[in-house]
């Protein structure tokens, strides 16, 4: 299981590989707020503070969303799109982007 921390919220749990930090967000009770939920509205952005090399690799509507953003994007993930894609580790999340 990965240890999944979601800082703003002050959660953290234990996630099965597999899961999105969608659902994650869902079960956990955070407080991230989601739009459309597949990629296109950019509302669940997130930075991941530590633990990238855990999640899933960046699809390619994720990075088109992304680059609307502008700027250095590399910590910037959105939680509709990516999840857990390791046995271990530890992943920290802040909404603040
Ligand atoms: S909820 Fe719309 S991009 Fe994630």
């Amino acid at each position: 299981m990965v240890s999944v921390s979601l800082q703003d919220d002050n959660i953290r749990v234990k996630v099965p590989k597999g899961k999105t930090l969608r659902q994650v967000a869902a079960t956990t009770g955070a407080s991230m707020e989601f739009g459309c939920r597949v990629g296109d509205c950019i509302t669940c952005v997130a930075r991941v503070k530590s633990g990238m090399i855990y999640l899933s690799e960046k699809n390619e509507k994720e990075l088109k969303a992304l680059e609307i953003l502008g700027g250095n994007v590399s910590q910037l993930r959105l939680m509709c799109q990516c999840y857990v894609r390791c046995e271990e580790g530890e992943i920290v999340i802040s909404y603040a982007v």
